[in-house]
């Protein structure tokens, strides 16, 4: 099966220094299949046009293009409505919307969870917002990857928390958090849950009605999807209440010098104009994901990923970072006397593409007592070759050091 999607992805049939590339990266950003590129070719050699702003021919199919994009992506998170979906320019742009819409409209003395598995993407936009509204900023810790529900059931007793900012799946160790616990837990308490969901929406996907999740944040470019174009959901009756972080064009109802009133949702939240060919291209993601059997896709990357697991525990001298109860799409490790740095650039001359660093999760990684690690992220369009490839390269690198 896998060999079907795979040659849907022209870029995976390149070369790097000689060698066939192996891309285990996707948690960085995914690749494209034909499928998408193909129609954001279309859109802008037949189809480009601004929208909500023309009556001419090529304005209006661009609107309607836009409108069923955000009708799909609705459906493909179990959303209730089209409209409790507004378009970003990515997961980060998604967060500090939420983070600082909220925030100010929080009585004095609340307090604002996140997590320490969080990517910064949602720890810094909290920790700026609750710092600039005078708000409590709480940490929940993890342990050895599993984040400590005990600990945030404490922080919900002892404080008035009002937002608890939680992963769907961290980027630096894989833990797949219990989205549907963690908001009865927060709901109980009187607060809102707002998850980050850029890593877990292609691999393990969303169901916002069920999980019962307020906000769910998420990045096309992680999900087959161009770069430069994101989604934050949130239930209506919240996302009436967000202010805007950002005014101009499209989304006012009328403008005075006395005053501006703004308009309804999901626009009031969407000034100027946003990436119409993002959109475009989401939305071909989503109808290529779901035209290609979503279900056996994932089943594959578990598969791969407990794959992955066991072969890179068997290299000498390979530390496999946290042990989650649940892992989800990458795994994060580090070999024994070499820096992350070193390794993914002796793998990548070898052809395999691999991220190392802090993976913009310092305070995560931080909880496992490393500064960094290297981290391979695998997608549907990986085969088991890839994993072989890399603890190859692994194996040759432990022999270089002794
Ligand atoms: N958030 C992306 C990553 O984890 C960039 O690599």
């Amino acid at each position: 099966m896998t060999g079907e999607w795979r040659k849907d992805f022209p870029i995976l049939s390149s070369k790097v220094y000689g060698h066939d590339l192996v891309y285990l990266d996707s948690a960085a950003t995914s690749q494209m299949p034909r499928q998408v590129i193909e129609r954001l070719t279309a859109y802008y050699e037949g189809e480009h046009a601004n929208i909500h702003r023309g009556i001419h021919h090529l304005s209006e199919e661009a609107t309607g293009a836009v409108e069923r994009a955000r009708a799909r992506v609705a459906a493909f998170v179990g959303a209730e409505h089209a409209d409790e979906v507004v378009f970003t320019s990515g997961a980060t742009d998604s967060l500090n919307m939420a983070a600082f819409g909220m925030a100010g409209s929080l009585p004095a003395g609340s307090a604002v969870v996140v997590t320490d598995l969080e990517h910064h993407s949602n720890f810094v936009p909290w920790q700026q917002a609750c710092e600039r509204e005078g708000l409590e900023f709480l940490v929940c810790p993890s342990s050895d990857g599993e984040l400590d529900l005990d600990a945030l059931e404490g922080l919900l007793r002892a404080h008035e928390v009002r937002v608890v900012a939680v992963t769907q799946v961290s980027n630096a160790v894989g833990t797949l958090t219990p989205l549907e616990r963690i908001a009865g837990m927060a709901h109980d308490h009187g607060a809102v849950v707002v998850v980050d969901g850029a890593q877990g929406i292609l691999h393990e996907g969303v169901d916002v009605t069920a999980a019962d999740v307020d906000f769910y944040a998420f990045s096309g470019h992680k999900m087959c999807a161009p770069t430069g174009i994101g989604v934050l959901y949130g239930k209506r009756r919240l996302l009436e209440r967000l202010r805007p972080a950002r005014f101009g064009g499209g989304m006012v109802d009328v403008v005075t010098p006395r005053e501006t009133t703004l308009g309804t949702l999901p626009l009031r939240l969407e000034a100027g104009t946003p990436n119409i060919a993002g959109i475009i291209g989401l939305d071909a993601a989503i109808e290529y994901l779901e035209g290609h059997d979503l279900g056996a896709m994932r089943r594959h990357e578990r598969e791969l990923l407990a794959y992955a697991t066991e072969r890179l525990s068997s290299v000498e001298g390979v530390e496999i970072l946290g042990h989650p109860r649940r892992r989800c799409g990458l795994v994060s490790f580090n070999l024994a006397g070499m820096h992350a740095f070193d390794v993914a650039f002796m793998l990548d001359k070898l052809g395999v593409a691999v991220r190392s660093g802090h993976h913009c999760a310092q305070p995560a990684l931080r909880s496992l007592g490393v500064e960094s690690s290297v981290r391979a992220s695998i997608a549907f369009y990986n085969q088991r070759d890839d994993i072989d490839r890399l603890c190859q390269g692994l194996e040759r690198l432990g022999a270089l050091r002794r």
